[in-house]
């Protein structure tokens, strides 16, 4: 099903910070002039005027009032912040489907918030480069979200990238850690290739050339070739050449365990917010 087929859903996003503007962002590339009927509302009005002027949205400084005549609203607000908004708009949103993009708010919590009176929840956990329609995007849905109206946002969603649903809404704490966060680590082992290239004499510039030229050629290998990472990195570590000698190196320093220990760090913030959730409820 193309994007137009949503054409005339009426969309609200509250929120205007990093993930509101990569939807937008991401919206915008798959169709202007849909994006020129959705309406975004932050109470402070801050980012509202440059998303208004790139893109072309609309903006509120309420959020009832941005959210009125919306069909789907998207919560793109900070965890501890759903609580408050959709208290909020709670009369304005009965009947319809709210969609949260909230780490650690689990359907519980939202349903929890004003009760069952009559809206639908959807939880979605995207990453950032939905601005450039190539993200992940995990989907969790309500038992009382119809099964045609999860259809219909999955859909919707698949223009921003990939879109993945889950029956088990734990996982969604899993995507969390590593297509949510997964951005932020990859820039970050850019980041430090780059900077060894730097150590070593290459200009800052070359340098993080060289890194992001390695990243996407890996990847575009990898998609060509029809490889897995494991195949690929044996291909490249060739018996008693340099690349086994760092892996094996890799391997003895225990990279791979403080990774995995990094994420299960992640994992433990999530559990943390989320006691911090429920006692606030
Ligand atoms: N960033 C990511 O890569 C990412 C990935 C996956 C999921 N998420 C989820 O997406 C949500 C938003 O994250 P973010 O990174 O976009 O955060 P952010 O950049 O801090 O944006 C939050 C936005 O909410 C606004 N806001 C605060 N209180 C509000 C209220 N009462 N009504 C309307 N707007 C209000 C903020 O405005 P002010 O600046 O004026 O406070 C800001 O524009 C979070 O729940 C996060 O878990 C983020």
């Amino acid at each position: 099903m193309d994007m137009d087929t949503f054409a005339n859903k009426k969309i609200a996003i509250i929120g205007s910070g990093h993930m509101a503007r990569a939807l937008v962002e991401g919206l915008a590339k798959s169709g202007k002039e849909r994006v020129s009927r959705i309406v975004v509302s932050n109470l402070s009005g801050s980012g509202l005027e440059a998303l208004q002027g790139e893109f072309g949205v609309q903006t509120k400084t309420d959020n009832t009032d941005a959210t009125r005549t919306a069909d789907w609203i998207f919560i793109a607000v900070k965890p501890l912040t759903v609580k408050s908004v959709i208290e909020e708009i709670a009369e304005v949103t009965q009947g319809k489907l709210v969609i949260s993009l909230a780490a650690g708010v689990t359907m519980e919590l939202l349903k929890r918030y004003v009760g069952i009176n009559g809206q639908r929840y959807i939880r979605i956990m995207p990453n950032i480069p939905i601005g450039c329609n190539t993200g992940v995007i995990g989907l969790y849905a309500d038992i009382r979200v119809p099964r045609p109206e999860t259809t219909a946002v999955c859909s919707f969603l698949r223009g921003l990238g990939k879109v993945i649903e889950v029956q088990d809404e734990k996982d969604l704490d899993t995507i969390t850690l590593v297509a949510g966060c997964g951005p932020a680590i990859v820039a970050h082992c850019i980041e430090m290739i780059s900077r060894y290239g730097v150590l070593s004499g290459l200009s800052e510039e070359m340098s993080r050339d060289i890194a992001l030229q390695t990243f996407q050629g890996t990847i575009a290998y990898l998609g060509k070739a029809g490889l897995t990472p494991r195949v690929l990195e044996q291909s490249v570590a060739t018996r008693g050449g340099v690349t086994e000698e760092i892996l094996n190196s890799m391997n003895r320093l225990g990279v791979d365990i403080l990774f995995h220990q990094s994420l299960d760090a992640g994992y433990a913030k999530i559990k943390a917010l989320q006691e911090k959730l429920y006692g606030n409820v």
